[in-house]
């Protein structure tokens, strides 16, 4: 298993160019199962999780070719609405293959995605979901088995939830008849999905507020789908350089993201002091020489501050000076980072979902172990400003979401090196 060796501190200089969205790409590639065609993707990162989501697609039998960022995928062939636990298990994503098997297929066998690194993270709502549109579901030896002819229907979320929202809108795929969504998510991940079955001929509208009105692909259309189509940057990626840039006292420039999706993290930025220049909506500079101020977060779904950024807002409340409390509202014990940071110097109380942060003067490198994907990378950002060499280890968390993360990271003029 690979290791990261970083020297700090550093002091980050230079630009970045921000990766495709992991959690739009995932969709959207399982998307192309549910209706025949070749669709061309561009600005898909080269993950662990793309190449897992590849590897279920080529079982299901899609025919998948992959240059760099560009993935072509031919699904005419498609033939298998099977979802093997051995797949499944390494991403929960690979649930969101129920949708477009059961609109393409009538019926799906699909592994229930078990535990994840922080707690069960259930799938109830995609299985009522899907209930409520007609569909016979049976449990049995940790297997969702699916069939049924999908039916118009109101459905409301209780909560908001991406991947619901994500599985009934691809189920919805072939419905030549209307289904709406309540409480949907309104993500940027979801707004792109949306994007993209629209653009295959799907109709919906509502897309990014919480109501949706989704009608398929109608049933007298049977052209095979020729599609290009751009996945949206990663804002929890650029998010992610952003804080690094404040850890780190530097400054540095985003570009080639979208800056109005990380609105709430800029916000919050300022709000410490920091000055941004916006270029244009795809192009920012972080600068920041001042003491971290401390300041309170609470996570929350789209526009709300990303779960996805809890753990390194935690890691740069650390160093920051006061006190403050991190609640995320989201998922409740997503907290592996703690512990890790802990042991770095970090001081810091866990009550329930609440986090409270006494910053200190600097952390100090140790050995530590990334828990999950966004717990690594509240790891790499305390490493960029602790003194002497961190070594994290079980990286292939981080390789699951940060594409080329050494290499950007060695362009901003950062020591780092992968152990293998
Ligand atoms: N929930 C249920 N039942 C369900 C589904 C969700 O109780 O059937 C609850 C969850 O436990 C959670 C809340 O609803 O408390 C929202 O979860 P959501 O369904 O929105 O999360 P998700 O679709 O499983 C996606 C991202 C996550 C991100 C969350 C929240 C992908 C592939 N994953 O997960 O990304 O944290 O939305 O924004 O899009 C990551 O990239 O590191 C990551 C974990």
């Amino acid at each position: 298993m690979d290791k990261f060796l970083i020297k700090g501190p550093a002091k980050l200089k230079g630009s970045v160019k921000i990766s495709g969205s992991k959690n739009a790409a995932l969709p959207i590639m399982v998307a192309c199962i549910g209706y025949p065609g070749i669709y061309t993707l561009n600005n898909v990162p080269d993950l662990r999780d793309t190449r897992t989501i590849t590897k279920l697609m080529q079982a299901i039998g899609c025919k998948i070719h992959s240059n760099k960022n560009t993935f072509i995928i031919n699904s005419i062939d498609c033939n298998n609405p099977v979802a093997p636990y051995d797949l499944v298990k390494t991403m929960r994503a690979s649930f969101y293959v129920l949708g477009p098997l059961l609109s393409r297929f009538k019926k799906a066998k699909v592994s229930l995605p078990g535990g994840c690194a922080w707690g069960p993270r259930p799938v109830d709502f995609h299985i009522k979901a899907f209930e409520k549109m007609g569909i016979n579901i049976a449990l049995d030896k940790g297997y969702v088995f699916a069939d049924g002819e999908l039916d118009s229907t109101v459905i409301n979320f209780k909560t908001s939830s991406v991947g619901a929202t994500g599985n009934v809108l691809m189920g919805c795929t072939n419905l030549d008849k209307e289904v709406i969504i309540n409480n949907a998510a309104r993500e940027p991940e979801i707004v792109d999905l949306c994007n993209f079955l629209t653009k295959i001929g799907m109709s919906i509208d509502g897309i990014g507020t919480s109501i949706l009105r989704i009608k398929g692909i109608p049933n007298s259309d049977n052209k095979t789908r020729k599609i290009t189509y751009d996945i949206i940057p990663d804002r929890i990626e650029a998010g992610t350089f952003l804080i690094a840039a404040l850890m780190t006292k530097s400054e540095i420039t985003l570009n080639n993201l979208i800056v109005d999706h990380i609105q709430s993290i800029i916000d919050k930025a300022k709000e410490i002091g920091a000055v941004l220049s916006m270029h244009s909506k795809n192009s920012l500079t972080i600068k920041y020489d001042k003491n971290i101020k401390a300041i309170d977060i609470k996570t929350d779904i789209y526009p709300g501050f990303p779960t996805d950024m809890q753990p390194q807002w935690i890691s740069l409340m650390s160093v920051c000076k006061g006190e403050s409390k991190v609640k995320d509202t989201v998922y409740f014990d997503r907290f592996s980072h703690i512990p890790e940071l802990i042991r770095m110097g970090a001081n810091i109380k866990l009550d329930k979902n609440i986090a409270t942060i006494k910053g200190v003067e600097t952390l100090s490198g140790t050995e530590v172990m990334a828990g999950d994907l966004r717990a690594g990378a509240a790891l790499v950002l305390a490493a960029l400003c602790a003194k002497h060499d961190t070594i994290i280890s079980r990286v292939y968390h981080i390789d699951r979401g940060y594409e080329d993360i050494e290499s950007k990271l060695k362009s901003l003029n950062v020591d780092i090196v992968r152990l293998k």
